[in-house]
């Protein structure tokens, strides 16, 4: 397995020019299905969790296709296998996102059911019930789902709870069905907004989306169409806190700052300098930041995807901090592994209490997710000495070319193989 060697004590200092939202494009690319037209994306991000979505797409029939551009153009209209292998499922549990559209338009899918994962159980029976209530029969076979229907029909969805992707499916779902559908309390992330935003282009009828009802009337068909994928908020965030925790001074191009104002506040309030100018962030930390609290809650709230590189962070921080996670259980699996690099972290259910240490120091560890590896090469940055992390294959799903990006910035950072 490929691992990553850090020397941290570089000051960062640079620019850097942020990707494509993954939690963006996933949603976007399984809309696809929704078409019979082409439908072309333009700064989709290379990444592994894409690969994954492509060869899910690909193996059910779909032309994939690049320009001289880097845009990728996907046509849905041969499709002749309605499947997600369970190959494919268990790497990445946003596979789930083809349910809804597959169902919408070709009236039935076959996917396999996702596992437990790493941070925690993760189950999706707010999907399945909600298309369930949509009209589709949903059968559990062999550890697949089957979900089948003649045509969806338009109803009231009130979701139990807050879900990104449990939304997102249903969104697709309900684009094409008859009728009006009301989603209540839908998740109001960015990338909802995005999808919606791609899903109107194409010709859905959609309204409220960003808030946490949203009205979708469904329509015969949907058309193609060229879209342009929201830059992602999280890499923007991560970068961030690299500045921040190196003490040094960045320019991010190609953000969103709307969408990361509760990050932007925390690390204004732990002491970073931080200006905005449209699309481009700049951030300057000159001495040691202040511990900042945080409590992880959906959207517009601090994101849980943020929690792991907030805790690098707050580890050499000034003073004491508090870090609740109310999202995912068992989302501290770093935890473990900052504390072998001299990180005082102790745990408390969903709470972690961290007392700030003078500095970390270098240390064998192993990511156990994508965010969770962030908050390690994020600590080996900093550390004295050599980190090498484990297992990085997690951070090839949601972060585009991480080291490249951060050896531009002066990171000391070398990608060893296997
Ligand atoms: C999405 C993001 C992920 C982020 C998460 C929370 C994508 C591809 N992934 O994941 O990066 O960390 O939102 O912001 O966009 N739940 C259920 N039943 C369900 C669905 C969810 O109980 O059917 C629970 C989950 O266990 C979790 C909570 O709801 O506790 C939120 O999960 P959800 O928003 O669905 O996460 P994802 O959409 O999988």
């Amino acid at each position: 397995m490929e691992k990553l060697k850090i020397i941290g004590g570089n000051k960062l200092s640079g620019s850097i020019s942020c990707s494509g939202a993954k939690n963006a494009a996933l949603p976007m690319l399984a809309a696809t299905i929704l078409s019979d037209k082409a439908i072309t994306f333009k700064n989709l991000p290379y990444l592994q969790d894409i690969t994954t979505m492509f060869e899910i797409l690909g193996s059910m029939g779909a032309d994939i296709s690049l320009n001289e551009n880097m845009d990728f153009t996907i046509s849905t209209s041969n499709l002749h296998d309605f499947e997600a292998r369970y190959e494919l499922v268990k790497t990445m549990r946003a596979s789930i996102l083809v349910l809804g559209s597959l169902v919408a338009r070709h009236g039935f899918a076959r996917i396999a059911l996702p596992g437990g994962c790493a941070i925690g159980t993760r189950p999706v029976d707010f999907h399945l019930d909600a298309l369930e209530k949509l009209g589709a029969k949903i059968e559990l076979k062999n550890g697949y789902i089957e979900a089948s229907s003649k045509k969806l029909r338009g109803c009231e969805i009130t979701f139990p709870g807050v879900s990104v992707t449990g939304t997102e499916n249903i969104m697709m779902a309900a684009v094409l069905a008859s009728g009006k559908t009301y989603i209540k309390n839908a998740a109001k992330e960015p990338e909802i907004i995005d999808l919606a935003n791609c899903l109107r282009l194409m010709g859905a009828r959609i309204d409220g989306d960003g808030t946490s009802n949203i009205v979708i009337e469904g329509v015969n068909k949907l058309a193609g169409c060229n879209y342009d994928v929201l830059p992602d908020r999280i890499e923007t965030a991560t970068f961030l806190v690299a500045a921040a925790i190196t003490r040094g001074k960045l320019t991010l191009t190609h953000t969103r700052p709307d969408t990361i104002k509760v990050i932007i506040d925390k690390l204004k309030k732990a002491g970073a300098n931080i200006s905005i100018k449209n699309d481009i962030i700049n951030i300057a930390v000159k001495s040691k930041l202040d511990a900042v609290n945080i409590t992880t809650n959906p959207y517009p709230d601090f994101p849980t995807d943020m929690q792991a590189q907030f805790i690098a962070l707050n580890s050499i921080s000034k003073g004491k901090s508090k870090v609740v996670e109310s999202v995912f259980e068992n989302r501290f699996m770093h935890v473990q592994e900052l504390v072998r690099m001299g990180a005082n972290i102790d745990i408390n259910g969903n709470t972690a209490i961290i007392n700030g240490v003078k500095d970390l120091t270098g240390a064998p560890v192993m990511a156990t997710d994508l965010r969770a590896s962030a908050s390690l090469i994020l600590a080996g940055l900093v550390a004295k000495g050599e980190t090498i992390v484990d297992r990085i294959y997690h951070i090839d799903r949601g972060y585009e070319c991480i080291e490249e990006k951060l050896t531009k910035i002066g990171a000391n950072i070398k990608r060893l193989p296997q």
